[in-house]
């Protein structure tokens, strides 16, 4: 596909000449620690691994490695070269600078080996969380036009092949393997393939990664990152996690979700810090012992997560030595003022909350170490970056006014394009010099942002992000479904639930089983974190005259607060 334009080309703004600001701290004073200072060219996997077997780290640990059935470590020397084995079995396949090859498989160390692999030889990478169903793996890789996948036997049943005209060559990683046709065997691939390999140099605007991310109207967007945000991965990774070589950090997001790559790959490994990787569900015991049988240093997670844990009781980690730990961040959802507390009891620190999103590609409004901290607020905008409360003119607002959060424009890790959508990634910036972010919130007197929604209807469930007409488009699909509306509903631990309103089609009964086979076929259909936990039936749903569901006021019932104007409703 031919790449669209990048914004700096129409000329409104330059991504990589950061405004001067008043600010004695530049970006720029940043691209110094990576090559492209020096020979005008880069490689994020270079710089993330490679570079410190170059600078005398070869034998420290890179990655710590576990789930139930493994325990594995590697060292920054085994990883670049297990890297290069996967950049060079990429290759053999045909795979080129440019072209986009998914991963959709559980955490194992094979996935970071293809995934810097895939960087490797200047491809962008494409992660898919392993939750995903037919319909949602078939959306990403037909937009994506994905030329090679690797994935597991399991999660191939997932894979609509046959509907993937773009789809080369499908890798498979697992033992008892058999290769047939364009199916090949990863991992005997990988132990046959040379350890040496010629990085494909890029240049810093060339295309890295593509994160689907769901909006409130339409398929889920692919946002396109590139190298050059491996500036402020590096430098939010020294501020906000506050990495030195020596830490051993954990960050428990899957690399399907933008966390788990900006802070779980390349945010780490450009600080030069050792990263453990878990792999399996979450269980509190399990994650305890993680902690503590790494001796875990930093550790960055999710509200929903401390919410899981707070809930488990204080027994359960009183039975774990975590006197390793000094740093504790949280991303995705508010941080409750409760957890803040249950944290300083259990743990003895601060947890720091930090606001960013799949489109900022990295930490942008924060509560770094040397700031003091109130509970609820998100904190200050990191040095580099100007966020502000504007109105939907595009006027600054004072102090303590709610409106749009929004951030001036010529961060970074800025995403540099939505894939096949330039009036979507337009969208972002409809207010001249401004990304807006669809939050609302507001800045107190002292420059602290306090959260206060979306403005959009995207609901977060459990710090993952979910599209409500990707939900409410599965619904309808259900033969015993005319309409269905979808929202989020405040919930005590999961932040939200995704509750749905639906209205059968004549001659269906609301039974229990019905609303069961409902939600399961959401679950099967899209994946287990979209399914509607709730599930009300009505005879009729709320539209506009225009036939569009109205969610203001399935929410406005349910919440039960006025409904607001109803003039476009139909009668
Ligand atoms: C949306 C972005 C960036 C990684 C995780 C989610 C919400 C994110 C916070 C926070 C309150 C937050 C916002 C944002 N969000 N961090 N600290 N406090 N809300 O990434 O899936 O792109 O979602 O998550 O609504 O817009 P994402």
């Amino acid at each position: 596909m031919k790449m669209q334009a990048l914004p700096s080309e129409k000329g409104t703004f330059n991504l990589t000449n950061y405004e001067d600001t008043n600010q004695s701290f530049n970006w720029k004073d940043v691209e110094g620690t990576f090559s492209w200072a020096k020979t005008g060219l880069v490689n994020m996997a270079y710089e993330a691994i490679d570079r410190h077997v170059d600078n005398g780290k070869a034998d420290q640990i890179a990655l710590y490695y576990s789930d139930a059935k493994r325990d594995e470590s590697y060292t920054f020397k085994q990883l670049k070269e297990q890297s290069n084995k996967a950049a060079n079995v990429l290759k053999s396949v045909g795979v080129e600078k440019g072209d986009r090859v998914f991963i959709f498989m559980p955490r194992s160390p094979e996935l970071y080996f293809a995934f810097l692999g895939t960087l490797k030889v200047g491809a962008i990478v494409g992660p898919l969380f392993e939750a995903f169903m037919e319909g949602a793996v078939r959306d990403r890789l037909e937009d994506s036009e994905a030329k090679v996948l690797v994935t597991t036997p399991a999660l191939l049943e997932r894979v609509p092949v046959a509907d993937l005209p773009h789809l080369e060559t499908v890798f498979i990683v697992d033992d008892e393997f058999t290769e047939q046709g364009s199916y090949l065997d990863f991992n005997k691939r990988l132990n046959e393939a040379s350890p040496e390999f010629d990085i494909e140099w890029v240049d810093r605007e060339d295309g890295l990664i593509l994160h689907y991310t769901s909006g409130s109207t339409g398929k889920p967007k692919g946002v396109l990152h590139v190298h050059n945000a491996m500036i402020q991965h590096y430098q939010t990774a020294k501020w906000v996690l506050d990495l030195k070589e020596d830490d051993i950090y954990w960050c428990t997001a899957d690399p399907g979700w933008v966390t788990g790559t900006s802070y779980g790959i390349f945010g780490p490994w450009l600080a030069g810090a050792t990263n453990v990787i878990r792999g399996g569900r979450f269980s509190p015991h399990d994650w305890y012992e993680t902690l503590e049988r790494y001796q875990v240093t930093v550790w960055y997670s999710a509200p929903t997560a401390f919410r899981m844990l707070m809930s488990a009781g204080d027994q359960v980690v009183k039975k774990y030595n975590l006197s390793s730990l000094r740093h504790i961040l949280s991303v995705g959802e508010p941080l409750n003022p409760e957890v803040i507390k249950w944290g300083k009891n259990v743990f003895n620190l601060r947890i720091h909350d930090t606001w960013w999103m799949t489109e900022t590609g990295a930490q942008m409004i924060c509560n770094y170490p040397s700031m003091e901290i109130r509970p609820g607020s998100m904190g200050k905008p990191i040095p580099g970056v100007e966020a502000a409360i504007i109105d939907d003119q595009g006027n600054v607002l004072p102090p303590n006014r709610m409106g749009n959060l929004a951030l001036k424009v010529g961060w970074p890790s800025m995403m540099r394009a939505v894939w096949n959508n330039k009036p979507k990634y337009d969208s972002y910036f409809r207010l001249e010099g401004w990304y807006v972010s669809g939050d609302s919130a507001y800045m107190d007197e002292d420059g602290y942002f306090w959260f206060q929604g979306r403005i959009d209807d995207v609901i977060m469930s459990a710090g993952e992000r979910v599209g409500p007409f990707e939900v409410e488009s599965k619904l309808v699909e259900h033969p015993a479904v005319a309409e269905a509306g979808v929202i989020g509903k405040p919930d005590p631990v999961r932040g939200e639930i995704i509750k749905a309103f639906i209205a059968l089609r004549d001659g269906y009964e609301v039974t229990a089983e019905l609303e069961e086979e409902i939600r399961l076929f959401v679950k099967k259909g899209l994946a287990a974190h979209a399914a509607p936990r709730e599930i009300e039936f009505r005879a009729k749903l709320p539209k506009t005259r225009s036939g569009k569901i109205m969610r203001r006021v399935l929410k406005a019932w349910e919440l039960d607060l006025p409904t607001g104007d109803l003039s476009t409703m139909e009668d």
